[in-house]
């Protein structure tokens, strides 16, 4: 695994100020659709050029983040139960993330939703705010600003 060497980097806008995604974005996907919609991400992140930060096995690694959607959007405590408190930014700390990373993961992001209404079942009104959400929440996971 690719282990952070630099000092880290704080984002001057804090913690991310954004609103939940819709709560009636679970009832709609069920714990199965998001644990399909992550495990869509981790394929496109597989392929991307932030692969090597992340473990060998994507699958379990999808499982994982799947765990922290299905309670962030308002489902059961799944993440909680097995791995703790989420910190995020903590826990994204060992991982060297700058800009540009977070772009990429945007990206795959989006690649992951392109299809979802159809696939999952994924309300199309509310993919704006989930992708608002996203937008600012992998804001406040930038770790790492290279030197210019
Ligand atoms: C900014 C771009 C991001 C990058 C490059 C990134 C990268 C990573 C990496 C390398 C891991 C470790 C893989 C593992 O061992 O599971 C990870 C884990 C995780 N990420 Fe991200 N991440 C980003 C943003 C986000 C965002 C915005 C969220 C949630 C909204 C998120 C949720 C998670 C979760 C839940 C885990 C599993 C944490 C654990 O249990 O250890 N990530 N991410």
């Amino acid at each position: 695994m690719h282990q952070r060497q630099s000092p880290i980097y704080t984002p001057p806008s804090g913690p991310p100020q954004v609103d939940r995604p819709s709560e009636e974005i679970f009832p709609a996907l069920g714990q199965k659709g998001v644990f399909e919609l992550l495990a869509t991400l981790y394929e496109h992140l597989e392929q991307s050029p932030v692969r090597p930060m992340f473990p060998e096995d994507m699958h379990t690694a999808s499982e994982r983040s799947a765990a922290f959607f299905v309670q962030l959007l308002g489902g059961p405590p799944l993440f909680n139960q097995h791995y703790g408190p989420p910190r995020m930014r903590q826990r994204h700390l060992p991982f060297e993330i700058d800009a540009a990373a977070r772009e990429i993961w945007l990206a795959c992001f989006d690649k992951a939703l392109e299809d979802a209404p159809q696939r999952i079942g994924f309300p199309e009104q509310h993919i704006p705010g989930f992708r608002r959400f996203l937008e600012a929440f992998s804001e406040w996971m930038v770790n790492h600003k290279p030197a210019s």
